[in-house]
């Protein structure tokens, strides 16, 4: 694991971003697998303000984010299907067709596990950005989530909720189950980048690098993997 400091969120956000756009830049036709919460709204913006400098375009890229939350249509202003658009999509020119998301829309939603993982394993992500759960997390694969395991739908623990809530009214509105993909398909990714920022990370950061490997800790399953790089702000490398 490569763990590069940096002073603050700003300079995390251009420095994750950067990343990205070089990996656009070299080959414009990659599959970028995508993460939604606070951490990286900064890149995302990072990443528009390079595209309207006109020094990168999505338009040959493939997107596949982590995980949607069940319980909410699409159009819901917390859909992750929204915060996409809202906070990238919409501002860079990425083709419709090539965006992709568990869809939750749906009674039968194993078939949707099983439609969105075939479509992992047809296109092999060049690069996975990643947050990280205050609770060790990585995409909605929750404490005691077997490594092996591939996009299936989950239950969110209740601090996973109380985490969230800051986006909604009350905890109540929170959705209480997801579809995500597994830390399987998580580590099939070529690379992974992993941003984490602020004192409330300082120790789930700890636990994933120099912790044990452990299901109870499902990002320490990132030190199974040959590429992973994880910028962290002076505040979340507190305990490193
Ligand atoms: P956050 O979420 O970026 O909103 O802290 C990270 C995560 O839960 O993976």
């Amino acid at each position: 694991m490569k763990v590069i400091t940096v002073r603050d969120y700003t300079e995390l956000s251009a420095t994750a971003g950067q990343m990205i756009a070089d990996l656009l830049r070299s080959k414009p036709a990659c599959a970028l697998g995508l993460a939604t919460g606070g951490t990286p709204l900064g890149t995302y913006q990072y990443l528009v303000e390079r595209y309207r400098a006109g020094e990168i375009s999505l338009q040959q890229v493939q997107t596949f984010n982590l995980d949607e939350y069940c319980e909410l249509p699409r159009s819901h202003p917390q859909s992750y299907y929204q915060f996409m658009y809202d906070n990238l999509f919409r501002h860079v020119d990425i083709v419709p067709e090539n965006i992709h998301l568990p869809c939750t829309d749906s009674a039968d939603l194993q078939a949707q596990c099983d439609s969105y993982n075939a479509l992992l394993h047809a296109t092999p992500l060049d690069l996975q950005l990643l947050g990280i759960g205050s609770n060790g997390h990585i995409g909605f694969c929750e404490p005691g989530t077997p490594f092996d395991r591939e996009t299936f739908h989950t239950r969110l623990t209740d601090k996973t909720r109380q985490d969230n809530q800051r986006f909604f009214d009350s905890l109540d509105e929170v959705p209480t189950t997801a579809i995500t993909m597994g830390i399987s398909n998580i580590l099939q990714a070529r690379a992974i980048l992993l941003i984490a920022s602020g004192e409330a990370k300082a120790e789930c950061v700890a636990q994933m690098v120099k912790g044990p490997i452990t299901e109870q800790v499902p990002a320490s399953a990132l030190q199974l993997h040959a590429d992973v790089t994880v910028i962290v702000d002076e505040a979340a490398a507190a305990l490193l």
